[in-house]
């Protein structure tokens, strides 16, 4: 009896050694499944050792009421864009670009993009503290800054602003018209001084891009990134040699103002205008001419049942070596360009698009793009 009752409490704790086993088993086969689907949600930025997700999210209009937010910023847009940033991290979307000037302080009310997202990210380790954040900021080549020591001073107040002992990405927001020499030099200091993982411009031509990647080999340093703006209406790096030289020397193209400024997502039409800024931008007009483009977008996108704004950020992805950052202003939109990973557009319908596109004529541009 004795026997029995000692083998039956064996049996028992053999039994639950098994689950225990099982559930290790399964465990161990979760999270190796989750690495995986997180090795290939990212690349790595360039030559660096940053990997980031294929998509990224921009935080423009996070705190801003100089273009964005028809000139307002209060509570309710506060919480609509902490829910992009939940929303974005819930769907394993980890990767957001901002900059010293976004949400700028020389606007009345504004917060600034970089405290919001590093509230944002306090907030969110605490639910999610296993969830690897990267972040993208900018230096901007204001005409009396100078010197690498410009850069290194622009990149700690930037940290100190975000609440983080180092960044991921630092970015030259755009040429300066001097002292760029001296910006490049501070960008490798950075990198060398261990506060950024990784270094990238923005707003750079073909020429500028070639000298800055050339400076910063010299020092053993890659040039991660050139953020342009890049979208299925606005294809200039296709047209002036960028978009060549980044895949010729490894510099991942970071796409800013992927979805025209909602202009492509078939929200606005001649009836229903974008308000602000934007307005002055996309006119009745173009919106009228944009709108068979607008009708085939729409057509494909039923096929793979995906929306218009998932079919041209893929687009945008189906290039190779384009990493798109559309601004989400709230979690329905943060949502919407989760939904632009995980599938493909064939090349046939990638061409169709680009050369349907060419029918419209570009808005203009960041003229900081020929500086
Ligand atoms: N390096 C540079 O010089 C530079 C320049 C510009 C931007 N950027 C970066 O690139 C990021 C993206 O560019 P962007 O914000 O100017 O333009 P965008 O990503 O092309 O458009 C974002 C805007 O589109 C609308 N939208 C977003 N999701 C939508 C959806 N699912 N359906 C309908 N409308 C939607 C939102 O405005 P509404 O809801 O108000 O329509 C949102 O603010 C910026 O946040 C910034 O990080 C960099």
């Amino acid at each position: 009896m004795a026997l029995n009752v000692s083998s039956a409490c064996f049996s028992v704790f053999s039994y639950k050694k098994v689950i225990r086993i099982r559930a290790v088993a399964s465990e161990d086969f979760a999270s190796a499944a989750a690495l995986k689907t997180e090795e290939e949600s990212k690349v790595k930025l360039g030559g660096s050792e940053l990997k980031v997700t294929k998509l990224g999210i921009g935080a423009w209009s996070w705190g801003d009421n100089s273009y964005w937010n028809n000139f307002e910023w209060d509570e309710r847009k506060l919480k609509a864009a902490k829910a992009a940033f939940d929303g974005s991290i819930d769907r394993g979307i980890t990767f957001f670009d901002t900059a010293e000037v976004y949400g700028s302080w020389l606007s009345l009310g504004a917060i600034n993009s970089e405290t919001l997202l590093g509230r944002f990210i306090k907030e969110s380790k605490v639910k999610n503290p296993g969830v690897e954040v990267a972040v993208a900021t900018k230096f901007a080549a204001l005409p009396w800054r100078f010197g690498r020591q410009s850069v290194l001073n622009a990149l700690k107040d930037s940290i100190g602003r975000l609440g983080l002992s180092s960044v991921d990405l630092y970015q030259l927001h755009w040429p300066g018209v001097w002292g760029n020499e001296g910006y490049i030099d501070g960008l490798g200091d950075a990198v060398e001084q261990g506060l950024v993982k990784a270094v990238g411009v923005s707003n750079y031509n073909e020429r500028r891009l070639r000298d800055a990647y050339e400076k910063l080999k010299k020092r053993g340093i890659p040039l991660a990134s050139n953020q342009v703006n890049y979208s299925l209406i606005y294809r200039a790096p296709e047209q002036n040699g960028v978009k060549a030289a980044c895949d010729e020397l490894g510099i991942t193209l970071i796409a800013y103002c992927p979805i025209a400024q909602g202009a492509l997502t078939g929200k606005y039409t001649p009836e229903n205008l974008p308000t602000g800024p934007r307005a002055k931008i996309y006119t009745p007009e173009f919106l009228t001419k944009l709108q068979p483009l607008l009708n085939r977008i729409k057509e494909i996108g039923k096929n793979y049942d995906k929306t218009p704004t998932q079919v041209v950020l893929n687009w945008l992805i189906a290039q190779e070596n384009v990493v798109p950052i559309p601004g989400a202003k709230n979690n329905e939109q943060a949502e919407e360009f989760a939904g632009a990973l995980g599938w493909r557009l064939s090349n046939e319908e990638v061409d169709e698009l680009r050369s349907l596109a060419s029918e419209t004529s570009p808005v203009i541009g960041f003229p900081v793009e020929s500086l």
